[in-house]
C-alpha cells in the first residue's frame, strides 16, 4: 500500500491534527473499562510531540447526535486517561472547529484533545464544509484511528483531501502491514477460523476467504448451519435454517476446505449451570444444544493449527465465557498461539476470549478494529484508507 506515514513526516514545529480511534468502554459513571485503544494511540502521539509537534487528538465516543451532544459523549474521561498515560496534561477543547483561542495558544509539545468529532454537524455524512474547517486547522493530517477507516467520516475521510498532507500514524500502519501480511501474502497453509453467531453476519467473510485461505475452520452457530448443510444433527441449536442451501453450496464449490466438527459438548439448557455431555455429531438427539466443540474435533483443529504458514482468527469456537463449554475455544486459542504461523486475531469476543485465556502476549498481531478488521477480511475497500492511498500517490 502506498501511502505516507508519520514517520516520514517533518512535523517540527507543525501543527499536527490526529484522527485516533479512542472509543473505549466505559462504566456507568464513565470511567474507562478497558483502555487497550488509548494505549495503542500513543505511539503517534508521542512520536509528534517528541519531534516538537503542536498536536491535536480528536475521536468518536460512541453514536452520538451531531449538534447535541450531551455530558455522557464527552472525551473528558478518555483525556484524563490519555494525560496519565502520557505523563503531560491533555487539555479538553469543545467548540474546536474553527480554530480561534485554542489554537493560536497550542504550543509544540503541547496537545490537547478536541471533543468528541461526532458532536460536530456533517461529520458523518464526511460534509465537504465541515472537512475543509478542519483541514485548516493543520499542518499534517494523521490518520491513526484503524478502527474507524471503514466509515467514510468528515474526520476519516474528508479533512484528508483537503489536509496540507495526510499520512498513516503508526498504528494505522501497523494494523495494515498485519492485514496485508496475512492476506496478501501469506505464508501458506493459509489457515482462518470464522466463529460467531451467524452465517448470515458473515458469509461476505467467508465467501472472501475461501476464495484465499487454504483451510476455514468454522465454530459457534457458522459451524451449525454447515453440518446441516452436511446432513448432519445439531439438535436445537442455533443455527441459520434458511442459509443451509448457500452452505451447502460452498461445501460444493470448496471441496475439502471447511472441516467440519465430529464431536460436540452438548447441553439440554442454554445455561452457565448446565451439565456438559459430549457426543458424537451423529448422536446429537433433538433437544440438545451444541455449545462447545468436542476433543476429537479440537485434536484435529489443533493438527491444521501446527502445520499452518499464517492463521487469521475471528471469533470464538464455543461459548467460552461458561467454564464448562470454554474447552475448545482455550484449546485452538493455545493452538494459535503455540503455532509458528504468523497468527492474526480480531473482534471484541476473540479479543475477550485471549484475554480470558492470558494468549496475548503469543498472538503474532491484534487488530484494535471491529467492524474495520471484519470489513478487511471480506475484502472491502476502506475508504480513510483508500483515502491515505491517494493522498500517498501525489
Ligand atoms: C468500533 O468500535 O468498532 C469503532 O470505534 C467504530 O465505531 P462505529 O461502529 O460507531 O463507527
Amino acid at each position: 500500500m502506498t501511502f505516507k506515514r508519520l514517520a516520514d513526516i517533518d512535523v517540527r514545529g507543525k501543527r499536527v491534527f490526529i484522527r485516533a480511534d479512542l472509543n473505549v468502554p466505559q462504566d456507568a459513571a464513565g470511567n474507562v473499562t478497558d483502555d487497550t485503544r488509548i494505549r495503542a494511540s500513543l505511539p503517534a502521539i508521542q512520536d509528534a510531540l517528541a519531534r516538537g509537534a503542536a498536536v491535536m487528538v480528536t475521536s468518536h465516543l460512541g453514536r452520538p447526535s451531531e449538534g447535541k451532544l450531551v455530558p455522557a459523549d464527552s472525551l473528558a474521561p478518555i483525556g484524563v486517561r490519555l494525560g496519565e498515560l502520557l505523563g503531560q496534561p491533555v487539555r479538553l477543547v469543545t467548540d474546536w472547529v474553527d480554530g480561534g483561542e485554542w489554537l493560536r495558544a497550542l504550543a509544540p509539545g503541547e496537545v490537547v484533545l478536541l471533543e468528541n468529532c461526532r458532536g460536530n454537524v456533517g461529520e458523518k455524512k464526511d460534509s465537504d464544509e465541515l472537512a475543509r474547517k478542519m483541514a485548516k486547522l493543520c499542518d499534517v493530517y494523521v490518520n491513526d484511528a484503524f478502527g474507524t477507516a471503514h466509515r467514510a467520516e468528515a474526520t476519516t475521510h474528508g479533512i484528508a483531501r483537503h489536509a496540507p498532507i495526510a499520512c498513516a500514524g503508526p498504528l494505522m500502519a501497523a494494523e495494515l502491514d498485519a492485514l496485508g501480511r496475512a492476506l496478501a501474502a501469506p505464508r501458506r497453509p493459509l489457515v482462518a477460523i470464522v466463529a460467531g453467531a451467524k452465517v448470515s453476519t458473515k458469509l461476505t467473510i467467508l465467501r472472501s476467504l475461501l476464495a484465499r485461505v487454504d483451510t476455514l475452520l468454522v465454530g459457534g452457530g457458522i459451524a451449525n448451519t454447515f453440518i446441516l448443510a452436511a446432513g448432519g444433527k445439531i439438535g436445537s441449536s442455533l443455527a441459520e435454517g434458511e442459509l443451509v442451501d448457500e452452505a451447502k453450496a460452498i461445501l460444493a464449490e470448496f471441496p475439502g476446505k471447511i472441516p467440519l466438527p465430529i464431536d460436540a459438548v452438548t447441553a439440554k439448557e442454554f445455561k452457565a449451570t448446565a451439565a456438559p455431555t459430549l457426543k458424537a455429531i451423529e448422536d446429537i438427539a433433538p433437544d440438545d444444544l451444541i455449545l462447545d466443540l468436542g476433543p476429537t474435533s479440537v485434536a484435529a483443529l489443533r493438527m491444521i493449527l501446527a502445520r499452518a504458514g499464517t492463521i487469521v482468527w475471528n471469533g470464538p469456537i464455543g461459548v467460552f465465557e461458561w467454564d464448562a463449554f470454554a474447552e475448545g475455544t482455550k484449546a485452538i486459542g493455545e493452538a494459535i498461539a503455540a503455532s509458528p504461523a504468523f497468527s492474526l486475531a480480531g473482534g471484541g469476543d476473540t479479543i475477550a476470549a485471549i484475554a480470558k485465556f492470558g494468549l496475548a502476549d503469543r498472538i503474532g498481531y491484534i487488530s484494535t478494529g471491529g467492524g474495520a478488521f471484519l470489513e478487511f477480511l471480506e475484502g472491502k475497500t476502506l475508504p480513510a484508507v483508500a483515502m491515505l492511498e491517494r493522498r500517498g500517490s501525489e
